[in-house]
C-alpha cells in the first residue's frame, strides 16, 4: 500500500469551543507531517427567507466587516504558539458546508478537520448540520473532533 503523505491539512473553524479543540488536532497533524495548515472560516450568507427574522437584511458593508473581523480572528489563531509551521488563512462567503467542501477541493486538502458541533452547539444532536454535510460530501478524509462537553458518558 503506498504511504499517504499529508501535504495540506484544512481546519474549518467557526471560532467555537469545538473548533478550537479541532485546531489542536489539525496543528498536530500538520506539524507531524510537515504539511501546510490551512485555516478557513466561512462568513455565512443569510438566505432571503432567513432575513425576515432579522431586523435588517445584511448589507454588503456588513458582510465586508464580518470578513475583515474573520481575517483578524484567523490571524490570531495562526499566531497561536501551537500552530507553528506553514499556516495560511482563508476567509470565504456563502453557505458554510458548500464553501468548506470547495476550499478542500481548491486547496487539495488531504484531510479536513472540523468540530462535531459549532456556535449553536445543540448537544443532543450527534453532529451539527455543517459537520454532517461536510462528512457526507468531502472529497477527502475528515477528522471530526468532539468537544469534551459532547463526549459520551458511560452510564
Ligand atoms: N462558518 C463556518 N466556517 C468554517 N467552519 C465552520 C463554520 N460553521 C461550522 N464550521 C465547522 O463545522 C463544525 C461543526 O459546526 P456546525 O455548524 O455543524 O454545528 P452547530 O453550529 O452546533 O450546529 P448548526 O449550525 O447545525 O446549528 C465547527 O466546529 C467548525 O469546525
Ligand atoms: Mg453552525
Amino acid at each position: 500500500m503506498p504511504m499517504i503523505r499529508y501535504r495540506n491539512v484544512l481546519l474549518a473553524t467557526d471560532f467555537s469551543a469545538a473548533a478550537r479543540e479541532a485546531a489542536a488536532h489539525a496543528a498536530a497533524f500538520a506539524s507531524a507531517s510537515g504539511a501546510t495548515l490551512h485555516l478557513v472560516h466561512v462568513v455565512e450568507e443569510f438566505a432571503y427567507w432567513e432575513s425576515f427574522s432579522l431586523q435588517h437584511f445584511p448589507s454588503p458593508e456588513v458582510y465586508e466587516e464580518l470578513k475583515s473581523n474573520a481575517r483578524i480572528a484567523l490571524e490570531d489563531l495562526a499566531r497561536d504558539a501551537e500552530l507553528g509551521g506553514d499556516v495560511a488563512a482563508h476567509v470565504r462567503h456563502g453557505k458554510p458546508f458548500v464553501e468548506i467542501i470547495r476550499a478542500a477541493r481548491e486547496l487539495e486538502a488531504d484531510v479536513l478537520v472540523i468540530g462535531s458541533h459549532g456556535q449553536s452547539g445543540l448537544s443532543e444532536t450527534l453532529f451539527g448540520s455543517t459537520a454532517e454535510k461536510v462528512v457526507r460530501k468531502a472529497p477527502c478524509a475528515v477528522l471530526v473532533v468532539r468537544h469534551p462537553e459532547h463526549r459520551f458518558e458511560m452510564p
